[in-house]
């Protein structure tokens, strides 16, 4: 069976590799909208459009049993869409408000993310279900998924530019400290080390990949052999750089030539 993972960039592989080892037997579709990237400052019903374009194209040639949005940004605006157009299970990727609410032990917690999603309800309505009597603090980052795409690609990251981006998600308050950032964005990940070396007190980053890929699991079925198949990747602005077509096939995803 065919399963859709789907990001702005290579954020979404922080997904893809947890759901590889928690669904075996599966072939995954890897699809960056590297034309579209960044989509932090898209606006909401543009972005709407353009994801649900791509999407019926992906799924008339793939067929796929599931698509996992591994993007935080596409999944406050594309989720109820897609869920009313394909019938097979649509996951999403959702800053782990939940978690950290519980979780926290100084009742302070910020969530970073892009400007798209911290502005969106959709956000906003994790914080007032879920996160109520906990301060939660929205850091909207401009250019951290960038970065994040630079540092995997070359291993080099300008650290001034990472620091300045995680500041504000450091708050003291009658001396409680922030005690758990969200990482609200699936590119997010990749830059943690850097993150928690540059962060001026430790803090717990949540990642939610693997949550989501054990939620995906348990829409699909199993199979009951394990089928030696080929992962693909596809990138809708085209052939990538060498680097990343490096980059790709180190993380075992054969590149093809999209038509979206
Ligand atoms: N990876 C995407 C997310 O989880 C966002 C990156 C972008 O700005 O396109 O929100």
């Amino acid at each position: 069976m065919t399963i859709l993972v789907f990001d702005s960039g290579i954020g979404g592989l922080s997904v893809l590799r947890e759901a590889r080892i928690l669904m075996p037997g599966h072939r995954f579709v890897y699809v960056a909208d590297d034309a579209g990237f960044p989509y932090g400052d898209w606006e909401e019903k543009a972005l709407q459009a353009r994801m649900s374009g791509i999407f019926d194209d992906l799924v008339a040639r793939y067929k796929p049993a599931m698509i996992i949005v591994a993007c935080n940004t596409a999944s406050t605006v594309i989720l109820p869409l897609l869920r009313e157009k394909f019938s097979f299970p649509i996951v999403g990727t959702v800053p782990a408000i939940k978690p950290a609410a519980e979780q926290t032990r100084s009742g302070q917690v910020s969530v970073l993310a892009t400007p798209g999603t911290v502005q969106r309800d959709y956000t906003r309505g994790l914080i007032a279900q879920f996160a109520s009597k906990v301060n939660v603090r929205l850091v909207g980052a401009e250019r951290l998924a960038a970065l994040a795409e630079d540092f995997v690609l070359t291993g080099k990251v300008d650290e001034a530019a990472v620091a300045k981006e995680i500041a504000d998600c450091f708050i003291e308050r009658l001396g409680a400290r922030t005690d758990i950032v969200v990482l609200g964005c699936t590119h997010y990940p990749f830059l943690t080390n850097v993150m928690r070396r540059l962060a001026p007190w430790p803090v717990d980053w949540l990642n939610p990949a693997e949550a989501i890929a054990r939620h995906a699991r348990t829409l699909v079925e199993t199979p009951q052999q394990v089928e030696v198949v080929q992962d693909l990747a596809e990138f809708t602005g085209g052939r990538p750089q060498p680097d990343m077509e490096r980059f790709l096939s180190g993380f075992g995803l054969r590149l093809v030539a999209g038509e979206t």
